[in-house]
C-alpha cells in the first residue's frame, strides 16, 4: 500500500514537471531509488519508472560497479564500448547519470553519433584520441586530446572520435541522462529504411550507391 503511494507520488511529480520536453532528467525525490526486481517496472507515457525496494535494503555493494576492468567486444571500425544504465547498474537509478567506457584500436573509430537527451565529457584514461562535435551552424570544434585531458559534447550534437596514437585508446566518458540515447548518423541514415528514392535524391547518389551503403549500415547485417 505504502509503495504504491509512493509510486504514484512519483507519478504526480512526474507529471508536473517531467513531460518529454524537460531539460534533463527529473530531480530525484530520495537520496536513492535501487529498482527492486521483484516489482518490474512501470511504463507511463513518457517513461518507465522502476519501483525502489526498501532503502533500509540497500548495501554498499548496490553502489558498486565492477564490470568497466576490461574491455568490450570491437565492431568492425575498431570500437568496444560498455554502457552502463540502470539495467546493469541499478545503484544509478534515478541519479541523472549514466556512463561508458570506450576502447579504440590503433586507427579505430567511433563513428559520428549523438545522444538526444544527454551532454558528455569524455576523458582520455590512456592514449591520444582525434576527438571533436559538430554544432548547429556545422562549425567542427575538434582536436587530439591526449591521456588525462577531457573534452566535452554538448547534448545532442553529433560527435565522433579516432585513435590516433600508437597504442590502443581507453576513454571513460559520463553522460548527464540514465537513458541519453544513442542514433549513429551512418545507421540512422542507411540503415533504417528510410525511402530508397529520398535518399538518391538527397545524397546526389545512384540507386547502385545507396544500395551498397544501405548494405553496409543495416543493423541487421552490422553490430
Ligand atoms: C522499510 O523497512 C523498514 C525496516 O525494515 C520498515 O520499518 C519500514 O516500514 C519499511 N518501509 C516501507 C515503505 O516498506
Ligand atoms: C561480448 O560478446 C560475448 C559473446 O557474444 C558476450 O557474451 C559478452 O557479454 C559481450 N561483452 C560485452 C561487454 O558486451
Amino acid at each position: 500500500m505504502l509503495l504504491k503511494l509512493r509510486v504514484l507520488l512519483l507519478l504526480v511529480i512526474l507529471f508536473i514537471h517531467g513531460d518529454g520536453t524537460s531539460a534533463s532528467d527529473p530531480d530525484p525525490i530520495q537520496d536513492f531509488c535501487i529498482p527492486n526486481p521483484k516489482f518490474g517496472s512501470i511504463r507511463t507515457a513518457h517513461l518507465t519508472i522502476l519501483p525502489c525496494k526498501n532503502s533500509s535494503e540497500a548495501t554498499s555493494d548496490d553502489f558498486v560497479f565492477s564490470g568497466l576492468k576490461g574491455t568490450g567486444n570491437f565492431t568492425d571500425t575498431g570500437l568496444a564500448t560498455i554502457p552502463v544504465n540502470p539495467a546493469i547498474f541499478p545503484g544509478i537509478n534515478t541519479l541523472g547519470m549514466s556512463f561508458v567506457r570506450a576502447d579504440l584500436k590503433v586507427g579505430g573509430i567511433n563513428p559520428p553519433h549523438f545522444h538526444p537527451r544527454a551532454t558528455e565529457i569524455a576523458y582520455v584514461v590512456e592514449g591520444s584520441v582525434y576527438s571533436g562535435f559538430v554544432d548547429s551552424n556545422n562549425r567542427v570544434f575538434a582536436r587530439v586530446i591526449e591521456q588525462g585531458e577531457v573534452m566535452v559534447f554538448p547534448r545532442g550534437l553529433v560527435h565522433f572520435q579516432m585513435n590516433v596514437g600508437e597504442k590502443p585508446a581507453t576513454i571513460f566518458a559520463s553522460l548527464n541522462s540514465q537513458n541519453p540515447g544513442l542514433q549513429k548518423i551512418p545507421t540512422a541514415v542507411f540503415g533504417s529504411g528510410i525511402n530508397e528514392e529520398l535518399l538518391e535524391k538527397a545524397f546526389g547518389l545512384s540507386q547502385k550507391q545507396i544500395g551498397s551503403m544501405r548494405r553496409r549500415f543495416d543493423p541487421k547485417t552490422v553490430s
